[in-house]
């Protein structure tokens, strides 16, 4: 692939001029030839996003994108929410690089596996041992394997309204694409529904002694009712299974010390991710010792395979994941995240009550985690609707998937980034008038999770 000519970071305009999209399009089409979706994460797919949005990112600056194309893009959402501090953040290119120069991986464990390991555990109170990993999948899939030793059982009981645990068959073989994987498996995973305590307690009633873990985010969109964290907590101890949060998402924005924290509901089990490392590939089983050391050689318990895998430990991905809980720490990076999703959610709510856009546009979520859902004339949830807004969007030079920011997106971003909210919600009220058709540039954007194309 041709090297493209970068613009320097100091010639960045203030508004994008035109777009121009000619090499993104052109590597679109080889994409798609050499790797099944063009892209190694669904959410990151073509059907994904409007078709003027840039097909590939060349560079990263803090929230800024440049696309092969030379365009640049204010970011939000920044690597599935793994970055958190800001694309080639100086501190933690600095420590990663550091540590490369001193090797990469071994043949025995290397100290900073110690060293990453205390100062997670020192964030994370109640949880005694970690095992590190390299995705989120496989340390909640590590969770449930744990879980099952530990208890003896089969079942696992996960939210069914959250969208994702895992790329594992126990989590895919419950969605709309679950090709390729056996029945058998997919009756092994129950359903509930968040905030009620009592469909969970009819499962364990319905399955007695047979659900090993139940495994749910404390927190996605809507927030707990009052006790029902406290409530899942002691239903799991009164039926002995499991309890294990999900805070691949919620870990190092609800709180330093995730939604467990913030919530002061202490799981068995928990497992980190995304924000951990600022986009290195860093992911943490964090819990309890008494279920954990199943995992390890000092018991006389059957032996778990817990985690054992080549990268695991890459050593250039844990001293940037250290350097990044450290300037957590040191800069209130977590009341930021906060601050800025509030004030971006007020200039976003200033322009829905100016283009009457109330009822059909709406922003939610916790101020660090914001995401947006949009509705048609009819006010039911739409994706022609969502296309839309993202296409007008990155008209105006924001990628805006979601509105979760990052310690980069500064108020001279949220700024620029509230002129296009306010732009492209005066074309969704028309939109809503006229019909969306008549503004779309293509076809809608499609949910993840189908069984067809
Ligand atoms: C809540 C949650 N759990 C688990 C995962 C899986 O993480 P990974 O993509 O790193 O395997 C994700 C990824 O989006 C997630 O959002």
């Amino acid at each position: 692939m041709e090297h493209v000519q970068l613009p320097s970071l100091e010639s960045t305009p203030a508004r994008t001029p035109r777009q121009d999209f000619s090499k993104s399009r052109a590597i679109q089409r080889r994409a798609h030839q050499l790797i099944p979706g063009g892209a190694h994460t669904y959410a990151k797919g073509d059907d994904q996003y409007p078709v003027n949005a840039p097909g590939f990112i060349a560079r990263g600056y803090g929230c800024h994108v440049w696309d092969v194309d030379g365009n640049e893009f204010i970011e939000y959402g920044m690597g599935l929410r793994a970055v958190t501090l800001g694309h080639a953040y100086k501190r933690i290119v600095e420590a990663a690089y550091r540590q490369m120069q001193l090797g990469a991986n071994f043949t025995r464990p290397a100290s900073i596996e110690i060293e990453a390991a205390e100062v997670l555990l020192e964030m994370i109170d109640g949880s005694e041992m970690v095992k590190f990993a390299k995705n989120g999948s496989d340390v909640t899939t590590a969770a449930m394997r744990l879980a099952r030793a530990y208890t003896g059982r089969d079942l696992i009981a996960i939210c069914g309204d959250q969208p994702f645990f895992s790329t594992d068959n126990w989590f895919i073989g419950t969605t709309e694409m679950r090709a390729g994987i056996p029945k058998s498996i997919s009756e092994l995973t129950l359903k509930f529904p968040y905030n009620d305590l009592d469909a969970l307690n009819r499962l364990f009633d319905m399955y007695p002694s047979r659900i090993a873990a139940v495994i749910l985010e404390a927190e996605a969109c809507d927030p707990p009712k009052p006790g029902f964290l406290e409530g899942i907590k002691s239903l799991c101890e009164r039926k002995g299974a499991v309890l294990v949060f999900d805070e691949m998402i919620t870990g190092f924005r609800w709180h330093l010390g995730g939604a467990q924290n913030y919530y002061s509901v202490v799981p068995h089990l928990s497992t980190f991710g995304k924000a951990m490392g600022n986009g290195f590939a860093v992911s943490a089983l964090v819990g309890e010792r008494e279920i954990m050391r199943l995992g390890g050689l000092e018991h006389d318990r059957e032996r778990v395979f817990l985690l054992s895998t080549t990268h695991g430990a890459e050593t250039h991905a844990l001293a940037a994941a250290i350097e990044t809980m450290r300037i957590y720490r040191e800069q209130n990076v977590v009341g930021f995240l906060w601050q800025q999703g509030e004030r971006l959610r007020q200039l976003v709510n200033q322009s829905i009550a100016a283009n009457h856009l109330e009822g059909f546009f709406e922003v939610i979520g916790r101020p660090c985690n914001l995401v947006f859902v949009t509705r048609d004339q009819n006010h039911n949830q739409s994706q022609a609707f969502r296309t839309l807004f993202m296409q007008e969007m990155i008209r105006r030079g924001v990628l805006a998937p979601s509105f979760v920011v990052s310690f980069s997106h500064t108020d001279a971003e949220l700024e620029r980034t509230a002129e296009a909210v306010f732009e492209a919600h005066k074309v969704y009220r028309k939109a809503l008038d006229n019909g969306v058709d008549k503004y779309l540039e293509g076809r809608s954007v499609r949910r993840v999770f189908r069984r067809y194309n």
